[in-house]
């Protein structure tokens, strides 16, 4: 009985070829729309970074990088040859912060954060401000030259005006601080910075997509550059290479648009996919998602990112086995004696078990079990007991949990797929060139979950546009922590811009 109610249960979040190709089609028009229009289900962001790095790019600069978990601060030294040296230092946000009442309560602690490692790094840099400030020479007692660019990355939609100018859409990945929608994020961060006098001037913002495509294309610069950065970790977002002339809707930005250099004819969009297909025309919808949306903070937005990243897939798995476990019919983690009589009205599960509590299951418990190489599935078993309070569960226990848990996470690897086709088909690339397609990648799901790149490229096969040949000319590769050298490089395109001058 509980094997053949987990099949039922995985079966649910079969997403098959046809699904794949679907998806595809429906992306690309989004796609589309997103070009043409502000307010699009999928906000394909307009940069303003015109250009990707050769890997020839010198220079020490700072950058910060709020993701979705953590806070990180770095200095990055470029050395010009497709190598950077990094020292940085990184905290948890604290959780209480990212519900905030205010963006101050925020903001401050990023620039205290700054400050700190300023302190410890670079310590002649932070002293010598003390003394400077007196003689009260450039900014805040700096002279230019002392001052660092920072490349600010900020992994939320932000409508950009300016390199480093932009409002922020809204929140994502659990954040809700509700002054601060439609704030300038840089001007935020640069108060605090200032309230503490820091040598440090935010240069651009960046989000982690394009830090990654960014870092990508300076790290391993191919024939024809890197064409993709996507984040497959808390949030799931892809930022990629468009042509500046289908960016229609900057034109109709008018006076709003910032300066562009269009000297390449090129633009890098941050597409948001996260909110692809908000309004469920093509995306899989079984129960559990449907009451996952329900209790988020953000119903109805982010519906995308809700089934293939990190935050979302433990939530998901839990909320099927709940549903089997209340299940009277199926032996899930019951108790022996009770289930002798096919009525399993005690379970081993502990009552105050993170198992039934909103978010209580983590991701990682999916790469942990889909990993389970230990016979009898011992890990997954010692992980149950240990982390959720499921003293004693059986191999069959186990063996089910992880077959769900396997579909849930395949499903999440084929919704990426569709992503990464799409773009590499509106965009042409493989057609474009002999040479291969190059996307660079970073978070924990694409790092840590077993199998999520094969489970991409089994997809990417099955759309006819691509095929067996076009999947081989796919290269992925990750960009470790790639945001902070990338947002470093963008500081620079920014300080370069800025001392040309108007
Ligand atoms: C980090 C990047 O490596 O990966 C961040 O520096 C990015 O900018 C993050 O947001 C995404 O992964 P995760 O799993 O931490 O959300
Ligand atoms: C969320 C954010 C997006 C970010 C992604 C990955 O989708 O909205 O800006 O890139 O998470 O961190």
């Amino acid at each position: 009985a509980l094997a053949s109610a987990a099949e039922r249960v995985a079966a649910e979040f079969e997403y098959s070829k046809e699904d794949v190709n679907r998806g595809v089609q429906a992306f690309i028009e989004q796609m589309d729309e997103g070009l043409g229009k502000v307010g699009a289900t999928m906000s394909q962001i307009p940069t303003y970074v015109t250009a990707v790095p050769n890997g020839t790019e010198k220079g020490l600069y700072m950058a910060v990088d709020l993701g979705g978990t953590n806070f990180r601060v770095c200095s990055i030294q470029l050395h010009g040859n497709s190598t950077f040296s990094l020292t940085q230092s990184k905290v948890a946000i604290p959780k209480d912060l990212m519900v905030a009442k205010t963006s101050h309560e925020l903001f401050s602690f990023l620039a205290k954060q700054i400050e700190l490692f300023l302190k410890t790094h670079h310590g002649e840099h932070y002293q010598s401000h003390v003394e400077r400030k007196a003689s009260m020479i450039g900014l805040g007692g700096y002279k230019d030259e002392e001052i660092f660019s920072l490349g600010f990355t900020f992994s939320f939609p932000v409508q950009q005006y300016g390199i480093n100018k932009g409002t922020l859409i809204r929140w994502t990945k659990g954040f809700d601080i509700h002054d601060t929608v439609g704030k300038d994020v840089c001007a935020l961060l640069q108060k605090e910075i200032d309230a503490l006098s820091l040598p440090v001037r935010v240069a651009a913002l960046v989000n982690d997509t394009v830090g990654t495509l960014m870092a990508r294309s300076y790290t391993s610069p191919g024939k024809t550059g890197t064409l993709l950065g996507a984040i497959f970790g808390t949030g799931t977002n892809g930022a990629y290479v468009e042509k500046l002339g289908k960016v229609t809707k900057l034109k109709n930005m008018g006076e709003e648009a910032g300066e562009i250099d269009e000297s390449t004819g090129e633009m890098i969009v941050n597409t948001e996919w996260g909110s692809f297909d908000n309004h469920m025309s093509v995306l899989p919808d079984t129960p559990y998602d449907k009451d996952l949306d329900k209790e988020s903070v953000n119903p109805g937005i982010q519906m995308f990112e809700k089934r293939v990243s990190g935050m979302f897939l433990g939530e998901i798995l839990r909320r099927a086995i709940v549903a089997l476990v209340n299940d009277p019919s199926v032996p899930l983690f019951s108790d022996e004696d009770s289930s002798r009589n096919d009525v399993h009205s005690t379970t081993i599960i502990d009552p105050s078990s993170p198992l039934y509590q909103q978010w209580g299951l983590d991701t990682s418990f999916l790469s942990i079990t889909s990993g389970d190489s230990s016979s009898g599935l011992k890990v997954t078993r010692q992980t149950l007991d240990v982390d959720y309070g499921v003293s004693a569960a059986s191999a069959e226990d186990a063996e089910a949990v992880r077959l769900i848990a396997a579909a849930v996470g395949k499903r999440a690897a084929r919704l990426s797929a569709v992503a990464i086709a799409a773009v590499v088909i509106s965009t042409d690339s493989l057609a474009k060139t002999g040479d291969d397609v190059d996307i660079g990648v970073d978070g924990s799901l694409v790092e840590f979950y077993p199998n999520f790149e094969d489970y991409i490229r089994e997809a990417l096969r099955d759309i006819p546009q691509i095929g067996p040949q076009g999947e081989k000319r796919i290269r992925i590769g990750i960009a470790k922590d790639g945001s902070g050298v990338g947002a470093a490089l963008i500081a620079l395109v920014a300080d370069k811009a800025m001392r040309a001058g108007p």
